[in-house]
C-alpha cells in the first residue's frame, strides 16, 4: 500500500515524528521556566548557601550523590517527595547527578541537625561505619572571602546585599556546606504533608521478650548510637537511659515517625519488627 508510494509515505512518517516531538519535547521545553511551572515557596539561595553549592560543585559531590527523586513508590518511600521541576528554578547549573554511590540528597534539608552535617561531613565513619564518603574536615580551614563572593554575585547578577554579604565574614566552607544541605528540598512543605499515619492499635507484640531486647539492641547500634550515643547516654540527641516518661505505643510512634521539627528523622523504613524490637530494648532491657 502506502511503502509503494515514496512521497505519501515520506510525508506520513515525517507527520508522524512531527507530532512525537511536539509532545515530548517543544511542549515541556516550553512549560519548563514559565508560570506554570512556578511555585510560590520556592526562594533563592542565600549567600551563605551560595557559597556552599559552590563548594558542593567544586569538591564534586554530584559524583556520587544524586540530587532528584523520581516518582517512583520505592523512591519516595526512601527520600521524601519526589521532585517538581519548579524547585530547581534557582540551580544554574543543575545537580540532578546520575550517580548514587551514596543516597539521593534532593530532600536532606531538615533530615538532620546541623550538628549531624558538621560531624559527618567531618568524619563519615564516626555517624555511619561503613560508609566510603570521604572526610572534609579540612573545610573548616578555608574562609569565605566576601570580595569574591562579591565578584561572583556581580557577574552572575545575583540580588544579594551589601550586610548579606558582609555577614559571610568570620564563617568557613563548611557552614556554607551544611548550610546548603539544610536548604536542598526545603522549597515545598512536604515533610509536614508527608507525616506518616499509623493506623489501627499499636500493641508490642513481644513485651519484654529477651530475644527481642538484644535485637533491639543491634538496630540502636546501627541507626541511633551516632545521635544518642553507644551507652544512651545523649550526644546530638537527648538520652535515652530513662523512658518512664513514656509507654510502648508513643515510643513507638517518636522512632516510627520522627519528631520532624526536633531533627530526629522518621524510621518507618525499618519496618514495624525492627520499631518493635527497638521499644522493647528501650523500655524492657536490665
Ligand atoms: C565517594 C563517594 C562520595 C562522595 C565523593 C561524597 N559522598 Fe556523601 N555519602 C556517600 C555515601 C556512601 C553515603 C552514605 C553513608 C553515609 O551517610 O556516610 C553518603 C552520605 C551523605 C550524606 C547523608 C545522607 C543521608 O540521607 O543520610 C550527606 C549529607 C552527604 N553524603 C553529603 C556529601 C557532600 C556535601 C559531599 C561533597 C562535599 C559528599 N557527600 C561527597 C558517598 C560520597
Ligand atoms: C540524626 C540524629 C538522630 C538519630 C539518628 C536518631 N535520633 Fe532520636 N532524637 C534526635 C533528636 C535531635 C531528638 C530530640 C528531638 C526533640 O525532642 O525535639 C531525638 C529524640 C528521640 C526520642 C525522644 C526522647 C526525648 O527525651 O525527647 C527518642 C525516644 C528517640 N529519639 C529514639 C531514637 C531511636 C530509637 C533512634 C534509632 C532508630 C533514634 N532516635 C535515632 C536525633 C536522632
Amino acid at each position: 500500500m502506502w511503502e509503494k508510494k515514496p512521497i505519501l509515505f515520506l510525508l506520513l512518517a515525517t507527520a508522524t515524528i512531527l507530532v512525537g516531538t511536539i509532545v515530548t519535547m517543544v511542549l515541556p521545553f516550553a512549560w519548563v521556566n514559565t508560570e506554570h511551572d512556578r511555585i510560590e515557596t520556592v526562594t533563592p539561595y542565600s549567600a551563605l548557601e551560595q557559597e556552599g553549592r559552590d563548594v558542593y560543585i567544586r569538591e564534586g559531590c554530584n559524583n556520587c550523590h544524586s540530587q532528584t527523586i523520581r516518582p517512583l513508590v520505592a523512591e519516595v518511600l526512601r527520600y521524601g517527595e519526589y521532585s517538581k521541576s519548579g524547585e530547581f528554578v534557582h540551580d544554574r547549573p543543575f545537580l540532578w547527578g546520575s550517580k548514587r554511590t551514596g543516597p539521593d540528597l534532593a530532600r536532606i534539608g531538615g533530615k538532620y541537625p546541623d550538628e549531624w552535617h558538621y560531624k559527618h561531613m567531618d568524619s563519615p565513619r564516626a555517624m555511619v561505619p561503613k560508609t566510603n564518603m570521604p572526610d572534609y574536615g579540612w573545610l573548616t580551614e578555608n574562609s569565605l572571602d566576601p570580595d569574591m563572593i562579591r565578584r561572583k554575585m556581580d557577574v552572575l547578577d545575583f540580588p544579594y546585599t551589601e550586610d548579606e554579604i558582609k555577614a559571610l565574614a568570620g564563617k568557613n566552607e563548611m557552614d556554607a556546606i551544611v548550610a546548603y544541605m539544610q536548604k536542598l528540598g526545603t522549597g515545598i512543605p512536604w515533610r509536614e504533608a508527608a507525616a506518616t499515619e499509623i493506623v489501627g492499635e499499636l500493641e508490642n507484640p513481644f513485651k519484654g521478650d529477651a530475644a527481642a531486647i538484644a535485637a533491639g539492641k543491634a538496630v540502636y547500634d546501627a541507626n541511633c548510637a551516632a545521635c544518642h550515643g553507644d551507652d544512651l547516654s545523649g550526644d546530638i540527641g537527648p538520652e535515652l537511659t530513662d523512658m518512664s516518661a513514656y509507654d510502648d505505643a508513643i515510643l513507638y510512634e517518636i522512632i516510627y515517625s520522627g519528631i520532624t521539627d526536633g531533627g530526629m528523622p522518621p524510621f518507618a523504613s525499618l519496618g514495624s519488627t525492627k520499631v518493635w524490637q527497638l521499644v522493647n530494648f528501650l523500655m524492657y532491657r536490665e
